[in-house]
């Protein structure tokens, strides 16, 4: 059984997309160089979306320039379209050489309907526009990830199959991301659930192209995280101190807080390379700037002990 997991912290992008106090940029950076000091290897930290739909990060090329580096650390970014893909190279260049490498994530549901109201395409408009991304940013250097949102349940549509995950992982593996993480957007995955996803995709793909990206709104985020470590997962999604969602899928509040991922790994026997008391101060630090306590038990635990 491999005995290293590596941790994707989204919590800078993901959760500070759907908070309603925009955290002014050196704060962001604040916090990020505290992540990367925490020894967390991969951290998703803006997105080249339109800040017409999320205001939050429209200071996503500031940030890209002035990201911390840190030996084997790599920043990721979402990056939708051709448009975002060029903010992205432009950033880039302006951070000059010896900048933090940068690679770029796709995004897109397995249902129609979340689809649509996120990123406002059609599954099939989709992956064309991903062809003016992927093939682009592979000839740049970049390494490219994918996602898949309401890969357990749609906010609109309701059950997914996973037969339609699977067909949208492979696509995206087949357009040339490295690897791709289901996501469960609205928190309602269950393991039975996670185990028959995981059999399917990994029919089709290797378990280091897969990852899994969890929401803790109904408490099964880490028992969904226990059933693709049993199916050969080393690679999990989390967010300090549970910061986020979605904003176009109602009620998705709660990422999987990087707390109670890190506790339960190292609680096994895993190793992440994660350094538990900075990890804290960091999730005490993304308190302070949203301005609420965030929903990590394992923080909370620490915070009150
Ligand atoms: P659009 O508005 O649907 O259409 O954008 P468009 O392509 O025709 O562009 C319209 C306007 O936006 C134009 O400006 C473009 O220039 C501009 P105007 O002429 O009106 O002034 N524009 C951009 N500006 C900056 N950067 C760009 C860009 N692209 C267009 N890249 C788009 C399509 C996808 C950009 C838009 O719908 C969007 O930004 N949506 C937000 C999606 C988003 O960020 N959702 C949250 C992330 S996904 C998530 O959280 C789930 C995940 O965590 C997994 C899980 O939890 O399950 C990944
Ligand atoms: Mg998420």
């Amino acid at each position: 059984m491999p005995t290293r997991v590596t941790v994707y912290e989204v919590g800078p992008r993901d959760g500070l997309q759907n908070e309603a106090r925009v955290v002014p940029t050196p704060e962001k950076l604040r916090l990020l160089r505290l992540l990367a000091d925490a020894g967390l290897p991969r951290i998703e930290a803006t997105s080249f979306v339109s800040p017409k739909w999320i205001p939050a990060l429209a200071d996503a090329g500031d940030v890209v320039a002035a990201l911390p580096p840190r030996g084997g650390l790599r920043y990721l970014v979402l990056v939708p379209n051709a448009k975002g893909l060029e903010r992205l190279l432009a950033a880039r260049a302006a951070a000059g050489p010896g900048a933090a490498p940068v690679d770029a994530a796709v995004f897109m549901s397995a249902s129609e309907s979340h689809n649509q109201k996120n990123i406002h395409k059609s599954l099939a408009e989709t992956y064309a526009a991903f062809e003016e991304v992927v093939p682009p940013a592979l000839a740049k250097g970049l390494r490219v990830r994918g996602y898949v949102s309401t890969a357990f349940g749609c906010p609109y549509e309701g059950a997914v199959a996973p037969e339609r995950v699977v067909e949208v992982t492979e696509r995206l593996l087949a357009l040339g991301c490295y690897q791709v993480s289901l996501g469960d957007t609205i928190g309602v995955g269950t393991p039975n659930q996670a185990r028959r996803l995981l059999e399917l995709a990994l029919a089709r793909a290797r378990p280091e192209q897969l990852a899994l990206h969890m929401h803790d709104t109904r408490g099964t985020a880490l028992a969904n995280v226990l059933v693709g470590l049993e199916a050969g997962l080393t690679t999990f999604d989390a967010s300090v101190g549970g910061l986020g969602g979605c904003p176009y899928a109602p009620g998705a509040a709660g990422n999987l807080a990087t707390e109670d991922l890190v506790y339960m790994l190292h609680g096994m026997g895993y190793e992440t390379g994660v350094d538990w008391p900075l990890l804290i101060a960091a999730g005490e630090l993304a308190q302070r700037l949203v301005g609420r306590p965030l929903p990590g038990k394992a923080l909370q635990a620490e915070l009150a002990s």
